[in-house]
């Protein structure tokens, strides 16, 4: 087979631009092992990352489904990073990551139930002792999902959110978001561990996160369209579709996977987090919108109610 001499051409360039001699890498090659399925994709390094702490084979399953959760927020935030690094976005390449960040979020919502039917309730009620305080309260993509998805004004805490300054520090705002609430001790107003230990480990990254997206999230950039793209019918139906399926559609999901465990012939266990989940998980009382301009009153003031 003849070789391409466009192809040797900017290869040639490529390693001359840092000093190195492409016969060398060509030679490389030569020796270099052809690639398969498994060393790709770390299969090996992935099967092995499930290590559960108890002998109760669900958690296995619970383990897993945290994992492929995390992936897929993964996912999420990867695309909302390109719109974000993106200085010209237009409406259509808008519509088409926001209606591919809304499948990867549908795949979560719709693949909930695994959570909930046919893993056996006193199993799931024996090995999440072992997890406390642990609790997926402390998921740190889930959290930048929402930094980057909206601006922080509509994660405050919705006691507050009316009247807070918009100009108010990052750390005064991030001591008034609205999880704060699940991770302060009902009683006495104290942070749990669940939440001192979450800040320890994130909270510089989430503030310099949060730097980066205040005028970089999906809201701002939004707001950056021209007038005429703004009212694209397909992108704002795009935007609610993402903001209900986040923020309601999952948020329930979770809600009612949680009552199936927790909520035994009508007394309320306490989570592993030690929230007063009840109130708090349900997006009636939190009343998280990502997009807030996009919402009739009358659909903001139903939030969460209809479902
Ligand atoms: C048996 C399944 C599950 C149950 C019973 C459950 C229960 C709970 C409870 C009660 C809370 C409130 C905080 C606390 O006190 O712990 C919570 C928070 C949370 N969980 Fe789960 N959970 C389950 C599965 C999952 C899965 C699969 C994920 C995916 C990563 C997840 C992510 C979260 C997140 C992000 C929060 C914080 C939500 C917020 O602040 O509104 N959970 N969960």
């Amino acid at each position: 087979m003849k070789l391409n001499p466009y192809i040797t051409k900017q290869l040639k360039e490529k390693y001359d631009k840092i000093d190195q001699d492409l016969d060398v890498h060509l030679e490389g090659l030569l020796h270099s092992k052809p690639i398969n399925y498994w060393d790709y994709i770390k299969t090996d390094a992935l099967l092995n990352l499930q290590i559960p702490r108890t002998v109760f084979p669900d958690e296995m399953v619970f383990i897993m489904y945290h994992q492929v959760n995390e992936l897929l927020f993964k996912m999420v935030l990867t695309e909302i990073e390109q719109i974000a690094n993106t200085s010209t976005v237009d409406a259509n390449m808008f519509t088409e990551k926001i209606m591919r960040i809304s499948r990867y979020f549908d795949v979560l919502t719709s693949s909930f139930s695994i959570m909930k039917d046919g893993m056996n309730v006193d199993q799931y009620n024996d090995f999440r002792t072992t997890l406390t305080p642990a609790s997926g309260f402390q998921s740190a993509q889930y959290r930048k999902i929402e930094f980057a998805s909206t601006e922080l004004i509509n994660l405050i805490d919705k006691r507050f959110r009316d009247d807070f300054d918009k100009n108010s520090s990052y750390e005064n705002a991030f001591e008034h978001l609205y999880w704060q609430a699940a991770g302060k001790d009902y009683k006495t107003g104290e942070k749990t561990f669940t939440l001192s230990d979450f800040e320890d480990r994130y909270k510089d990254e989430f503030l310099r996160f949060t730097k980066f997206y205040k005028n970089n999230n999906l809201w701002s950039k939004f707001k950056e369209l021209p007038k005429t793209d703004q009212s694209n019918k397909e992108l704002i139906d795009a935007m609610r579709h993402y903001d209900y399926t986040v923020n309601i559609k999952w948020v329930m999901a979770h809600y009612t996977t949680a009552n199936h465990y927790l909520n035994i012939n009508g007394k309320t266990a306490e989570a592993t987090g030690g929230s007063e989940w009840v109130k708090y998980m349900h997006p009636k009382y939190q009343k998280r919108i990502f997009f807030p301009e996009l919402w009739t009153d009358k659909e903001i003031e139903d939030w969460g109610q209809n479902i």
